[in-house]
């Protein structure tokens, strides 16, 4: 555990290719690794160049497992909404990455009762390598809702009423955002051995300032990366950095 290794970058561009290192270096590593990554927009355009190294033959993925992030609930399995089939489109289907290397949350029957297998599963299988966060405007990692203490499990959550209206931008309105969800918990997010937060845009600022540089608290989850186990790299766009 170390302070997070933060890089402001001058632009989405340069925060996706400096993103895309990050997460090359894991999986040129020896042996399989397992990788969650954030849906969301700040993502997508690292995925892309993921996609394009791949493409040229400069990433083998074919030992890359992946554990979904967060999902709404109460949707049917191929509403448009569900983040499943985002995940597919930006980071499965682009990098190759076949149903049987794929851990999806579990959405129905007892929930929680099967978030609790899903972690022990987790867990015994050695855990996580790579989580791939995006930052909510309220503080939030995957679906980690503030108020959430660092050894939250992995759960279901209700939305807040500021990620309702942030997710609003996903789907059309706010009425389109459904209000329930199923997240890993901060405990197994925080013992993966390397965690990449990527911020980018002015609507940011405040809340990365307050992760990075405020108290460290569960009001805002984002803040317990300065006490994770592993590595934490943040990359910040300029935007999001400076507020302008
Ligand atoms: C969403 C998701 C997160 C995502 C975050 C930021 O609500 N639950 O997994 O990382 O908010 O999203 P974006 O990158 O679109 O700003």
């Amino acid at each position: 555990m170390g302070e997070p290794h933060l890089v402001v970058l001058d632009d989405a561009r340069a925060l996706a290719r400096a993103g895309a290192d990050v997460v090359a270096g894991v999986v040129n590593a020896d042996g399989p690794v397992t990788i969650v990554p954030a849906t969301g927009e700040t993502p997508v355009g690292m995925y892309e160049e993921l996609a394009a190294r791949r493409a040229r033959g400069d990433l083998d993925t074919r030992d890359v497992s992946i554990v979904q992030l967060d999902e709404y609930l109460g949707l049917e399995p191929d509403d448009r909404r569900a983040l499943f089939g985002w995940m597919k489109r930006t980071v499965l289907e682009p990098l190759a990455v076949g149903a049987e290397r794929v851990a999806r949350l579990p959405t129905e029957g007892d929930v929680d009762a099967a978030c609790a297998i899903f972690e022990r599963e987790l867990d015994a299988s050695g855990g996580i390598d790579l989580v791939i966060l995006g930052l909510g405007t309220n503080g939030h990692l995957g679906f980690n809702e503030p108020p959430s203490d660092a050894s939250s499990v992995t759960r279901t959550v209700d939305l807040t009423a500021d990620t309702i209206a942030a997710n609003a931008r996903y789907w059309g309105s706010e009425r389109d955002v459904p209000t329930r969800a199923v997240t890993l918990g901060l405990r197994p997010l925080l013992e993966a051995r390397h965690i990449m937060l990527l911020v980018a845009g002015a609507s940011k600022h405040t809340i990365v300032r307050r992760a990075l540089e405020g108290p460290v608290g569960e009001d805002v989850p984002a803040s317990f990366v300065r006490e994770a186990r592993g590595s934490v790299t943040v990359l910040v766009d300029r935007a999001a950095w400076e507020g302008e």
